[in-house]
């Protein structure tokens, strides 16, 4: 266990992002009946997530990380959640038929609310109004009276929390996700696209290798890898005292594990090596994230090796690079050699997104497709490069038909931003775009770009 550590010790360190509340009696009063509520994960999943982590480590698995930017308090619904399930679970099919390894489905949902944003303040006319910072704290409205953090909205999170994993545990484990349903996937507005067509070929594939499976006397129906998978959540862990109430000590091993999700991750803007959430996140068992922008020094990069796995605990830490597609190969391979010759045994993960968010003409933030390809393409040249495995793919998307992202194959132009952009906070990939996205990943890395 983390040596000098406890689920507060965090507080005695300089701490960034976090919201103003108002009225601290009323957040101790939200975060007291947090904690006193029962975890949202166990630590043996966590610790499942944490083995499938040492494979990818390893070169041995592929790591599919998806979801919203930020999930919302509005658009919560069983559709939203099946769609987005939905797509994970088409792209998870791609990569691990394309590719012919294991995918870790990690998504980015039943947790993912509290953002953390450039500035404190945003100004709205000649008034200064607080931002927003996710649901889980305020509202988006552009007024002072929507901005106020108000911590009912953490205990809300927790029940939106709960009632997404149970939806997601009920679709992965109640026949949803069985591999004979590969074409019910597929919905409509997919399967009329490029890749929803590439992708009902493969799914015939699929249903032929079953059905030989089947004619080989192999029981397709009973065997649980087939009829069942795991989907794992994850989220940024922003808000420390939210993530503290949902601290908890292992029963079997008696270490601590953050039960808000499976896996956490440090943002760009909090890996300060000396701050809270780097304290905070060294003292769980989970598997933890780190982001990698572009202005990670080697040396910092194997101090937050150091800090977070002293004990190179394969698994343990994934590190998720968003440098921009110009700046990744050249960013990432000094990096990757650091890692190496430290014998670090990091998962590498490519985050194509957050490097690549400009304002359109039309004054909305977006992400070009091409782009995005960019990113993950300089990720796996960096990777070939170095002889190091390209682990995994971190994407923000929807199964829904926005028009959040440019590009792609209906080549979405800036004038279609406003048809359904929906986004609480960044634009993300459709349905579709999603699916293309797998399709040319997979062909990124057996290429090997
Ligand atoms: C995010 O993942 O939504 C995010 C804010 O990313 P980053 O910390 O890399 O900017
Ligand atoms: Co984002």
């Amino acid at each position: 266990m983390a040596k000098d550590w406890s689920p507060d010790s965090w507080r005695a360190f300089p701490i960034k992002q976090q919201p103003h509340w108002p009225d601290e009696a009323e957040l101790d009063r939200a975060l007291k009946q947090i904690a006193s509520y029962p975890p949202l994960v166990f630590a043996g999943e966590a610790r499942s997530l944490q083995t499938g982590l040492a494979q990818v480590a390893a070169g041995n698995a592929f790591l599919l990380q998806a979801g919203d930017c930020a999930e919302s308090f509005e658009d919560f619904s069983a559709d939203n959640i099946r769609e987005k399930l939905r797509v994970i679970l088409q792209m998870a099919v791609v990569l691990t038929y394309s590719m012919g390894v294991p995918v870790m489905k990690v998504g980015r949902l039943a947790g993912q609310f509290a953002k953390p944003r450039s500035a404190d303040f945003e100004r709205i006319g000649d008034e200064d109004i607080q931002s927003f910072r996710g649901h889980i704290v305020n509202a988006e409205g552009a007024t002072a009276a929507a901005r106020v953090p108000s911590p009912e909205r953490l205990v809300q999170a927790y029940h939106q929390s709960a009632a997404t994993l149970n939806l997601v545990r009920a679709f992965t484990k109640g026949g949803f996700a069985a591999l004979d349903r590969v074409h019910a996937w597929n919905q409509a507005f997919v399967a009329s696209s490029p890749a929803g067509q590439r992708y009902e070929q493969l799914a015939q594939e699929i249903d032929r290798a079953l059905r030989f499976m089947r004619a080989t006397g192999m029981d397709t129906e009973s065997n649980p890898s087939l009829g069942t998978v795991d989907v794992y959540t994850s989220h940024e862990a922003l808000l420390l005292s939210y993530e503290q109430a949902l601290t908890r000590q292992d029963s079997t091993t008696g270490a601590w594990y953050d039960c808000s999700a499976h896996m956490l991750w440090i943002g760009e803007r909090t890996r300060e090596l000396d701050g809270a959430h780097v304290e905070f996140l060294r003292g769980v068992a989970n598997p933890i994230g780190c982001k990698v922008g572009p202005t990670m020094t080697g040396e910092e990069l194997i101090a937050m090796c150091e800090a977070v796995n002293p004990a190179r605990i394969p698994g343990r830490l994934t590190l998720i690079s968003r440098m921009g597609a110009d700046r990744i190969e050249d960013g990432l391979r000094p990096l990757l050699r650091a890692a190496k010759d430290a014998d670090h045994p990091v998962a590498w993960c490519c985050d194509p997104m957050h490097g690549n968010t400009y304002t359109s003409p039309g004054g909305r933030k977006t992400r070009h497709f091409e782009a995005v390809i960019g990113e993950i393409e300089g990720f796996v040249r960096a990777h070939r490069a170095e002889g190091t495995w390209p682990g995994g793919i971190h994407v923000e998307l929807t199964g829904e038909d926005v028009t959040e992202c440019i590009g792609g194959a209906d080549d979405l132009q800036d004038a279609d931003l406003d048809h359904r952009y929906e986004t609480v906070c960044d634009p993300r990939l459709n349905g579709r775009q999603s699916l293309e996205l797998a399709f040319r990943t997979a062909e990124l890395i057996r290429s090997g770009s």
